[in-house]
């Protein structure tokens, strides 16, 4: 009896253990696949807009014709997209004279895994929301003027100039 009763106690833990992990895990999807949903390539389109809108002087028209809503921004001079899920992971802007400052919205640049904005003349503070990039394992910041301490808060760089 007492064998049969531990069973019994055993068997409904085991499922108690077994929904637990259950809803866990969809607890798990489901707050991963709604932060997915939550941005998508229209907020790279509107970071780098933004990033766009902040640049003063571009006497190479670097980005004057490419960086355009008529095409793809998968297809704008400098960026690339993942080929999986088709958002911004890399963005090359360096050595274009480009003149400018960084705007926070560049930290919505959440699948960014390289940025090189080497030797330009870029200046300004550095945003805390560059920080949001998690991604990120390259980054070229050289020659440049921009200012501030930021980022001593960051570690995720495997590799970076500044
Ligand atoms: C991106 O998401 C916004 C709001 O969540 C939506 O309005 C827009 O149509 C989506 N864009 C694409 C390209 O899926
Ligand atoms: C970037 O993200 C912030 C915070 O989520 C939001 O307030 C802002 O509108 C976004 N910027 C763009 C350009 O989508
Ligand atoms: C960015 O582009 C320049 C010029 O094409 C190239 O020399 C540099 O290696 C690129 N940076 C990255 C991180 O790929």
């Amino acid at each position: 009896m007492y064998y049969i009763k531990f069973l019994v106690i055993y068997v409904t833990m085991e499922k108690a253990l077994t929904s637990f992990l259950l809803t866990s895990l969809l607890l798990h999807y489901v707050m991963a696949s709604s932060a997915m949903t939550k941005t998508n390539i229209t907020t790279d389109q509107l970071a780098l807009s933004s990033l766009k809108s902040q640049i003063a002087s571009d006497p190479f028209h670097f980005l004057d014709e490419s960086w355009s809503f008529a095409t793809s921004i998968c297809h704008w001079v400098g960026v690339t997209c993942g080929s999986r899920h088709q958002r911004v992971n890399s963005l090359n802007l360096s050595n274009m004279a480009l003149t400018g400052k960084i705007p926070r919205d560049l930290g919505n640049l959440t699948f960014l895994v390289s940025l090189d904005l080497g030797s330009n003349n870029f200046h300004g503070n550095l945003p805390q929301e560059m920080a949001h990039l998690r991604q990120l394992k390259f980054l070229d910041l050289s020659f440049n003027s921009f200012r501030g301490r930021f980022l001593l808060g960051l570690g995720f760089y495997t590799n970076f100039k500044f």
